[in-house]
């Protein structure tokens, strides 16, 4: 999976068949925990030039860091903070070329210079964010941000 060394197909076909092993690999488990976690190592270990990947869950009053891979990161975003806290409160896929352009970034790991967001929502109900950070800027363009879209929602059906 997208591996230089044996390219197979497209970057979107490599999307497609990165979205099936994450189906596999939460096949018949609902815990969010779990899924999270797996998902979390599925997403940073397949993909290049990433410096933490992960989930942010909503406890009804802010985010929370929840599993993921990478540094240490803040433990509590508010809604009107940060990128991942615009992803939630406005319910869109923040993808940020350049954080250091973006006003309200928390800067969690110093080495991440770009970032995709994306809201987690099950009957309209926010669950949290999923969130991957890249030390390359503008490292995420719409194929990423449609592939990890699709990662995002094989998350929230995995919930049941
Ligand atoms: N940069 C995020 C904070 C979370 S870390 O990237 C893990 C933000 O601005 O919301």
């Amino acid at each position: 999976m997208f591996n230089h060394a044996s390219p197979s197909g497209s970057k979107a076909e490599q999307y497609a068949q990165l979205a099936e092993q994450a189906k596999a690999l939460l096949d018949g488990e609902s815990d969010r925990i779990a899924n999270a976690a797996n998902l979390s190592a599925l997403v940073y270990h397949a993909l290049p030039a990433l410096n933490w990947v992960g989930f942010y869950f909503f406890d009804g009053n802010e985010l929370v860091v929840g599993p993921f891979q990478g540094l240490p990161a803040c433990i509590r975003i508010p809604l009107d903070k940060g990128v991942c806290g615009l992803a939630a409160s406005s319910g869109k896929t923040q993808r940020i070329d350049d954080v250091h352009a973006f006003p309200g970034h928390i800067a969690c790991d110093a080495a991440s210079r770009s970032e995709l967001v994306v809201p987690l929502f099950r009957d309209d109900a926010l669950i949290g964010v999923f969130d991957i950070d890249s030390p390359e800027n503008g490292r995420f363009d719409v194929v990423d941000q449609t592939g990890l879209e699709e990662i995002a929602r094989v998350f929230v059906q995995s919930l049941g």
